[in-house]
This record gives C-alpha cells, structure tokens and sequence, in this order.
C-alpha cells in the first residue's frame, strides 16, 4: 500500500469545510436566517422542532438542525457539472442479465455480524449524532492522498454490513466500475462507480465503529421507515420515541427537497461532499454517490412525503447506478495493476490541477 502523503495540498483545491468556518458560516446563516434573510430556513418545520418534551434544550436542536439543513445546501457551485448526453440513464443494464438477484440482500440469514452492525446503527443513528459526526468529518482533512493512494489504503477493509462479498474494497470498486465499462457506460460513471466507496475511510479517521460508516441510510429527524432491514431494532433509538422527531414529517416539510432532509451519517454523504469539492464529476454522478446506500428511497419508494421538483430524477440516477454496485459482487475479481492505467486516464479528466497526481484532502 502507497504511503499518506503529508504534504500539504495544493491550493487551488482548497477544502471548503474549515472547521472554523464551518461554525462561523452556520452562524452567520442563522443570524441571517432569523433577520429574515434567507429563504431555506422553511426547509425545517419549526413548530415540530418547538413541539419537544420536557427538559429538552429546544432551541439548541432548533438551531442545530437549521444549521445542518443549511450546510448541508451550500458550496453547490463548487464544481461546475458537465454536459453530458443521458442515455445510460434509460439504458437497461445488460452484464447482470443471468444473475440469480434473489441471492443479493438477503438480511434474513445474514451473519451474525451483519445483524449486529445493523442493531448498533439503528440504535446510535439520532438526530444529534448526526449533527455531530457531520461536523467531525467534514470540518477538518484528515489525510491528504492522490485518489489511487485512497484506494489502496481501503483496500484492507471490509465492509462488515455487506452480506454479499467479502472481497476487498479495491476489488468492489473495480468490480464496479468494470460493469459500467462494460455495458458502455459514460466515463464519468465508471469513475463514479470506482469512487462511490472511497467514503470507508473514515474507518480510518476515528470512525467510532462500522455502524457509523456503512449499512442502508435512512432518514433521520421523521419516522423511522419500515422499509429499511431489521426495522424493529429502530426502537431501541431515542428519537424513535421523541415526539419531534417520530411523525411522517417529523422536523421536516412537506415537500422541502432531499438537499434538505439528514440521511443516516455514512460513507455516501462524506464521499458526496469531499468529490463534489474536488473533482468536475456530473450532478448525475454525485447524486448516485450520496443516495446509493438509501435503499428504503431508491428501491422501496419511501420518503415521497419530502421530495421537491427534480428529486425523482435524481433516484433515477441512483438505479441506473445500483445495479452495477449490487450485482457485479460475484463478478470474478479484477486485477487493479493491469486496470489502473485505465481508470488513472479518467481520473485526468475529472479530477482538476493534477488529475492522479492531484493530492486531494480527505
Ligand atoms: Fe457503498
Ligand atoms: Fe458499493
């Protein structure tokens, strides 16, 4: 595996979520929001907020949440999405034509620690946790790497909520990205589909267990869905009995759109926000990285309750990408010295001020 690389990044990529600006930001955006200087703050029904039991800071998770929604919306300019044409949206893939795919996701006789990782998420994923861990994760760099230096120091983790494969993670991106490639897919989707992963390595980065890092997302702040596996360990959750945050809408409103809805902390959200602040990978491509894992609203059809305009189209994108993440895990596995060249020429196109070279902040 490659050495971190310590040296400091290049400053034509600077990372967007200093930690100090961070707390200065969501500051400022609330000071502006209260003076009636921002239209996003609807994004959080604030009776629901206000509506808390005894004893609760309410104003604090009032203000946390506003800050979250807030900063989760900004930096949307950050990288400028490319034109590109759409077929591979409508396009049915054909290299999992023979697959049996009654035999991916089956949770019922999954290991014991596929179980047990789920139990703990469900239980830890609150409300504030998430505030928090967004904070943790996004307001520093923890490694400075080229983007082949990530994939090889992930490559000794293995996702323990995956049922399906114990392969390396190198080998899951590849296997990936390889599908896409073969059914003709544009190449910013085969880098799509060979980065979507990278987000794990915040196991390395004092991830407080996998339960933080990988499994199904779901919405946090309403009701828990039932659509998502082992539904009934959500009642070991507090916010599953805390009457904010327990309703169909919970702090939200109707309609508020997904850029204003806390999906469970994982590696899609992180990997969404390092990639949309480095690289010129299309919207398509980051939408199928920050929801790919959110299986309840991509497969299930649940969450309808917050979608705004263009919000279906972005689960549009996520399918036309799963079944490439899902069904290429019994694929053989691919060689990553033979490969690299490959995928290093994509990386050139979409990875500004050095391409693989470009040491990126993670
Ligand atoms: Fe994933
Ligand atoms: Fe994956």
């Amino acid at each position: 595996m490659a050495p971190v690389a310590t040296s400091p990044a290049p400053s034509s990529v600077p990372l967007v979520h200093q930690s100090e600006d961070v707390v200065k930001n969501i500051k400022a955006k609330l000071a502006a929001a209260r003076n009636g200087n921002s239209s996003d703050v609807a994004a959080v029904d604030e009776e629901a907020v206000h509506a808390k039991p005894d004893g609760q800071k309410l104003d604090e998770v009032s203000d946390a949440v506003d800050a979250v929604n807030e900063y989760l919306g900004e930096h949307r300019d950050v990288s400028v999405p490319r034109d590109h044409d759409d077929e591979w949206r409508a396009a049915k893939s054909k290299f999992d034509e023979e697959k049996d795919k009654e035999a991916f996701r089956n949770y019922e006789d999954a290991a014991d620690h596929v179980k047990a990782l789920y139990r703990e998420q469900h239980e830890k994923q609150t409300v504030a946790f998430n505030i928090a861990a967004r904070e943790k994760y996004l307001g520093k760099v923890h490694a400075r790497m080229t983007v082949w230096e990530a994939i090889e120091k992930l490559d000794s983790l293995v996702d323990e909520s995956d049922p399906d494969t114990e392969l390396s993670q190198i080998q899951h991106l590849l296997q990936t990205a390889e599908a896409m490639r073969r059914d003709g897919r544009p190449d910013w989707m085969q880098l799509t589909g060979l980065l979507h992963d990278l987000g794990k390595l915040m196991c390395f980065f004092g991830a407080e267990g996998q339960w933080d890092v990988v499994g199904d997302t779901f919405v946090v702040g309403a009701k828990f869905s039932e659509k998502c596996v082992y539904p009934d360990t959500f009642d070991a959750n507090p916010d599953a009995h805390d009457a904010r945050y327990n309703t169909e809408l919970g702090m939200y409103k109707r309609g508020c759109g997904l850029d204003n809805i806390m999906l469970s902390w994982g590696h899609d959200e992180y990997m969404y926000w390092r990639l949309k602040a480095q690289t010129t990978i299309p919207e398509a491509g980051l939408d199928m990285i920050r929801f790919h894992s959110c299986y309840p609203m991509h497969r299930d059809g649940e969450y309808r309750q917050f979608f705004a305009p263009g919000d279906e189209q972005k689960m549009t994108n996520v399918i036309a990408f799963n079944a490439y993440d899902l069904y290429s895990k019994s694929d053989d596995p691919p060689d990553p010295v033979k490969l690299r060249p490959y995928y290093e020429a994509i990386i050139d196109k979409y990875v500004p001020n050095g391409g693989r070279h470009a040491v990126l902040e993670w």
